[in-house]
């Protein structure tokens, strides 16, 4: 089992398999950037090993996006097993592989869609085309990547006015499809249309039918007859990091302890068995909550 210094169990793990994106979101993170060369199915395979060894329940693959990867499937495929295996994608490429991630062990997928009009989701992803991720999400759906979950990031200004209209879509999937309503985070972006997401809390508890606190950096959920609807608060707020449980690996190989700091990265490319294992401990050491009670 994996504790860091603060107490906190680290039981899931994010895996950036390409920094590379099909498009070009104006406010996106780039959640574990590296321009060096991507991990190979291997060597991904025995970094996900080692941290299974050591207590990891759940793994991620993210990106960039995951599916420009030509070996993707194969990526997905040489993964041990684990209590979960989810990927996060735009969901461009869904319609094409969402049958054989399923097969080759995928369980869930997390769709990008930050509106649902066309010409503002073009705009957004410098000329994505939304068609391709409605497509996407209905295939996911239909090879049971499920609960798929819709990723929107609230921006005052852009899109805000449109969160009627997204409960409006995923309820047609009939508890298939969760929305999670995501705040603005402000790394590489200047932060112009932040807005604070739990605003939006009294407007869900109202009708939900059941409300819950989630053991991940509680998050949170509303639970609907036909949806379910969760809000993500990652910016100021000290108990998302006092409950956060997640550890990533960047595309190059490198452990990512805080998704907030790019300043304490620990090299694990090329390194197996014993050593491998060593360098996740003292990773983990290096944990530390980002905002603090
Ligand atoms: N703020 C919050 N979430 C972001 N993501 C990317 N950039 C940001 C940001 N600046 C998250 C969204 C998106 C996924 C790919 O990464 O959830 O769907």
């Amino acid at each position: 089992m994996l504790v860091d210094a603060f107490g906190r169990r680290v039981t899931n793990l994010r895996i950036s398999v390409t920094s590379r994106c099909n498009l070009n979101c104006f406010y996106c993170h780039q959640e574990g950037y590296s321009s060096d060369k991507e991990l190979t199915p291997d060597e991904i395979s025995e970094i996900a090993g080692a941290f299974k060894s050591l207590g990891i329940r759940k793994v991620k693959i993210t990106g960039g996006e995951p599916l420009i990867r030509k070996d993707i499937v194969e990526i997905v495929e040489k993964l041990p097993e684990f209590d979960e295996v989810s990927m996060t994608t735009n969901g461009a490429l869904l319609p094409r592989y969402a049958h054989e991630l399923s097969e080759a062990g995928l369980d869930r997928v997390n769709v990008s869609l930050d509106t649902l009009d066309e010409e503002k989701y073009r705009i957004m992803t410098r000329g994505g085309r939304i068609e391709r991720v409605i497509d996407g999400i209905h295939e996911a759906v239909n090879a049971g990547l499920t609960p798929v979950k819709i990723n929107m990031v609230l921006i005052s200004g852009f899109n805000l006015e449109e969160v009627d209209r997204m409960v409006e879509f995923v309820r047609k999937f009939n508890g298939k499809v969760i929305l999670q309503l995501i705040e603005l985070v402000s790394l590489n972006y200047n932060g112009e249309g932040h807005f604070d997401v739990y605003e939006l809390a009294r407007k869900f508890e109202e009708n939900a039918k059941e409300v819950r606190v989630r053991s991940m950096q509680r998050r949170k959920q509303y639970v609907f007859e036909d949806y379910a609807v969760e809000l993500v608060k990652p910016v100021d707020n000290s108990e998302f990091c006092s409950a956060c449980n997640r550890i990533r690996v960047t595309a190059d190989g490198k452990i990512k302890p805080c998704l907030m700091r790019n300043d304490n990265l620990i090299d694990i490319r090329g390194l197996r068995g014993e050593s491998l294992i060593n360098a996740i401990k003292k990773a983990v050491m290096l944990r530390e909550p980002y905002y603090r009670g």
